[in-house]
């Protein structure tokens, strides 16, 4: 499955004037011929599909002053082959920073350093599972992952959701239904924080009826969380299930993929102090020292000088404008029997689509239109839905793309 960069709001022009911006307009078209990410939107369209930043929401000026401070700080030691564990400094200010915004205080101790979420859920399905094990993972769900899990052979299980979240219930079920079958359950792999693709938040209630039913079943949780940096609204998320459970049982992952840049490929693992030593005493680890060590330090000092923070409240500010954008514009003009969910942050609205659209048909609708969406079966929906990301274009291109969306999808027949 490739994933799609837009270059759009570039070509248009807007990158171009901005200094510092991660691309301009011939920049992106360099990147594109030269084929440097992952892939490039096909032009002329809106593209509410790829989950990314707009290059404009993070200068390469922030990121290379990132860079420069951590080799100024740390000199060799930022080019040397990294602490197995990743470098101090790196887990040290993510520390801080989780500590700040979770209910119990994290500790170096309790992080690894990986290089996304992606390698990371590569490097659990080596270490927790064998081909033909189980994974639970809540219906719908982050479609990507899954490929992760096919290449190590096992099965994906999907978990009923309600409005707040996965059945404890149903949990505990499948896990006795799969064993009694003589297979494994490797582990539950869940969002419970701005979920992709539906934005569902789970209440502490829920979470902790969550954390119980696991620890029934002595299942391991793996908490996708790389949406909590991005609450919109200025409420406080509840608090992880990694800290809920204090540690026993849950691995926490993050990303800076969602706040700063994907390709700077730096992610986090949270988890006991025991297993985050067992995780970094790995032959990979040994050989290479931990992922991304000189983007863990640059980001150390982004964390340690205020700029982490300081750039955050910018881009939720800036985010939240863009859902507003987005969402007003499709409720003032969708027919009501679209349902549109809540969303209190990450980087999507999800669009459930009443039965007389058929979901495919609704795609081509929107694409006739000139608007690229992500179909909800795409990420294992039942029901049909799509899912538009507002991180990747300004306001008045998101109000543009949602009229166009809602006089695509308002004919019947
Ligand atoms: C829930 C979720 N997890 C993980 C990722 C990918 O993270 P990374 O870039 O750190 O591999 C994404 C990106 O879309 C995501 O939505």
């Amino acid at each position: 499955m490739q994933r799609e960069y837009t270059n759009d709001s570039v070509r248009e022009g807007r990158g171009g004037k901005q200094r510092g911006a991660l691309c301009g307009p011939d920049a992106a078209d360099r990147y594109a011929a030269a084929d440097i990410v992952q892939h490039v939107a096909p032009t002329g369209f809106l593209d509410l599909g790829p989950g990314y930043l707009d290059p404009e929401l993070v200068t390469t000026d922030t990121i290379g002053r990132a860079y420069s401070a951590a080799l100024a700080r740390y000199g060799d030691t930022a080019l040397a082959y990294g602490h197995n564990q990743g470098a101090l400094p790196y887990r040290a200010a993510l520390a801080r920073h989780l500590t700040r915004t979770d209910s119990e205080p994290w500790m170096p101790s309790h992080l690894l350093t990986t290089s996304g979420t992606s390698q990371a859920l590569d490097m659990l399905a080596s270490v927790f599972s064998r081909p033909d094990d189980v994974v639970l993972a809540e219906a719908p769900t982050y479609d990507l992952a899954l490929n992760i899990f096919r290449d190590h052979g096992l099965t994906v299980s999907a978990v009923r959701c309600d409005a707040d979240g996965p059945d404890p219930e149903e949990i505990e079920r499948t896990v006795e239904a799969v064993r009694a079958s003589g297979r494994r359950v490797a582990f539950a792999y869940l969002i419970p924080t701005f979920h992709n693709p539906t934005a569902r938040l789970v209440p502490t209630a829920r979470r902790t009826a969550l954390i119980a039913a696991a620890h029934r079943r002595n299942l391991l949780i793996v908490e996708d969380d790389a949406y909590t940096d991005l609450s919109l609204d200025g409420t406080p998320t509840p608090p992880s299930l990694t800290a809920l459970a204090k540690w026993e049982g849950v691995l926490r992952l993050g990303t800076f993929s969602k706040t700063l840049a994907p390709g700077m490929r730096l992610g986090w693992l949270g988890g006991s102090p025991h297993l985050c030593r067992r995780l970094a005493d790995r032959g990979v680890a040994h050989s290479g020292g931990s992922p991304s060590h000189l983007t863990s330090l640059a980001v150390a000092q982004l964390m340690d000088d205020g700029g982490y923070v300081e750039h955050l409240e910018q881009l939720r500010a800036r985010l939240a404008q863009r859902r507003e954008a987005l969402s007003v514009t499709l409720r003032e003009h969708l027919p009501d029997d679209f349902t549109l969910r809540p969303v209190h942050g990450g980087l999507f609205v999800w669009v459930g689509i009443p039965p007389w659209l058929p979901e495919q048909e609704a795609v081509g609708r929107a694409s006739a239109a000139g608007v690229l969406v992500q179909p909800g079966s795409r990420f294992g929906s039942r029901e049909p839905a799509v899912r538009l990301a507002y991180s990747a274009h300004p306001p008045t291109r998101l109000r543009s793309a949602a009229a166009r969306l809602a006089g695509a999808w308002r004919q019947k027949g």
